[in-house]
């Protein structure tokens, strides 16, 4: 099997679409990290992601009859643009059939490579149910985004060029993975050539459906997927990618969004290319095995699969990419409610440069303050800083893995009711469309009063919101089922020590 995946690759057609990428030194990070670092630039192909090559080889291989009816896949992302420009080079027509609710820039860069869209549905699923009902009607052929072995022979061509232009040493490959099309493709070919080179996936730990493959040694679907990286946000592993790639690859690494965040950062400092969140994955993963394993002198490619970010993400991006470099440090720290005190406080903290800093009444004895603090990386700064305070008598606590202080608490600053009642709070992920909050409120019964709502657009196709509701003594044990019915992801904060000190 693995001889025949690499005979496809070798014969692969994608350059009639697709170029050979740059493998770019990244300098900063090389010396930082101690090894030789390359980024393989996948975010310079001409629809900014590597997807147009697998799409370009499985169309080539059509028959004539099949590429006179046309082609159709249903995607929002980055497959459906390597499929529109793979289909205008071979003058195949492309019907792409995407959510209602994909950003207009998305609709937009698909009619623009002369590709028809075809806007169904809320949600991916009744997007592909339809494409299903084109297919019976018109004869299209489906493209899929990975699970086919023509697409993994398209996206093994990476690996190919990797070899070719990396002939000396070279200990291993960082690849992200969310179908598995892409590191089957690179895994294939690597260890066929170059066995002795390790070739790792990437994956984000909200959507680690390789990893939990290969541990429970057959496909599972994932109950829940995080889409903060969309590009792999995939719930089970390719059938195809998993019986090509599962003997070859040396293993999974996972990382945070923090930590992906923080390799955009990376990225842009070596290389002046802003990554999308999915393709800066890889180099998130590297920057980890570097860290948990300690090797030096290594030379370590990693892939930069993709740039279709929308601009109006950069700043959660930023946001987070300093707690994902451990450089800051969230804390909540309770200061006397007296003349002075706060001054004392900000002696205490030193010199220390502060990103963040909130001040907040909480009662006549007493105030909650929501401070960031510059710290240096690893973990003891970050302690030491903590450690500092309660020596001077200050209560502390580290919110710095707090995700409800992270995404709300810090935007939130204060408006605690004035007398105390019952509440219960939940942290939501919401899909962005019309109608879905409205869809959210409708499932709650009618006697529950809301109490606090919070909600920042983060410029990805889901929302955050954090609720606080008043539920009725009868209704109390049975919230969660309401929340069961409605099939957002949700999270219990009731509880939360974040909340506790700023908004309880
Ligand atoms: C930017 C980016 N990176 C990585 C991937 C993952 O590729 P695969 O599904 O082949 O694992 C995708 C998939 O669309 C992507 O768009």
């Amino acid at each position: 099997m693995l001889e025949d995946t690499v005979k496809k690759i070798l014969k692969a057609r994608v350059y009639e679409a697709a170029r050979e990428t740059p493998l770019s030194p990244a300098h900063f990070l090389s010396r930082r990290l101690d090894n030789q670092i390359l980024i393989k630039r996948e975010d310079l192909q001409p629809v900014y992601s590597f997807k147009v090559r697998g799409a370009y080889n499985k169309m080539a291989q059509l028959s004539e009859a099949q590429k006179a009816k046309g082609v159709i896949a249903a995607s929002a992302g980055n497959h459906a643009q390597g499929l529109a420009l793979a289909a205008k080079q071979l003058g195949v027509k492309a019907v792409i059939v995407m959510p209602r609710i994909t950003p207009e820039i998305k609709v937009q860069a698909v009619r623009a490579r002369g590709a028809k869209v075809v806007l169904r549905g809320d949600a991916f699923g009744e997007a592909l149910a339809h494409a299903r009902e084109l297919i019976e009607a018109h004869g299209y052929t489906y493209i899929p985004p990975f699970d086919d072995i023509d697409v993994i022979a398209g996206q093994g061509t990476v690996g190919m060029e990797i070899l070719r232009q990396q002939p000396g040493r070279l200990d291993a490959i960082f690849v992200p993975v969310g179908g598995g099309g892409l590191i089957a493709g690179i895994a294939a070919y690597v260890k066929y050539l170059r066995p002795e080179i390790k070739v790792f996936g990437v994956e984000s730990e909200d959507s680690a459906c390789l990893k939990a493959a290969l541990e429970a040694g057959e496909r599972v679907v994932l109950e829940q997927v995080g889409v903060f990286a969309e590009g792999v946000a995939v719930a089970q592993i390719g059938e195809v990618p998993f019986a090509v790639m599962r003997d070859l690859v040396d293993g999974v690494i996972t990382v945070t969004t923090d930590e992906m965040c923080a390799a955009v950062k990376d990225t842009f400092e070596d290389t002046r290319a802003v990554a999308e969140t999915s393709g800066a994955l890889a180099l998130a993963g590297l920057k980890k095995y570097v860290q948990q394993t300690g090797v030096t002198g290594q030379t370590l490619v990693c892939i930069n699969s993709g740039a279709n970010t929308n601009f109006d993400r950069l700043q959660h991006i930023a946001e987070r990419t300093e707690l994902g470099e451990q450089r800051e440090a969230i804390l909540a720290v309770t200061i006397p409610e007296r003349p002075g005190s706060f001054k004392k406080f900000c002696r205490t903290i030193g010199k220390r440069m502060v990103t963040e800093f909130n001040y907040r009444y909480a009662d006549a004895d007493s105030a909650h303050i929501f401070v960031g603090v510059q710290v240096k990386p690893g973990g003891e700064d970050r302690r030491a800083v903590a450690d500092k305070l309660r020596e001077a008598g200050y209560p502390v606590e580290d919110l710095t893995d707090n995700e409800l202080a992270k995404l709300h608490i810090r935007h939130l600053g204060g408006g605690r009711p004035k007398e105390h009642f019952e509440e219960e709070v939940y942290r939501f992920e919401f899909p962005e469309r019309p109608g879905a909050l409205m869809n959210f409120l409708t499932h709650l019964p009618a006697d529950w009063n809301i109490s606090l709502f919070h909600y920042r657009n983060h410029g990805a196709a889901y929302g955050r919101v954090l609720v606080g509701m008043q539920v009725p003594n009868g209704d109390r044990y049975h919230v969660e089922e309401y929340f069961e019915k409605i099939g957002y992801r949700y999270w219990k904060e009731t509880e939360n020590v974040a909340y506790r000190l700023f908004m309880e």
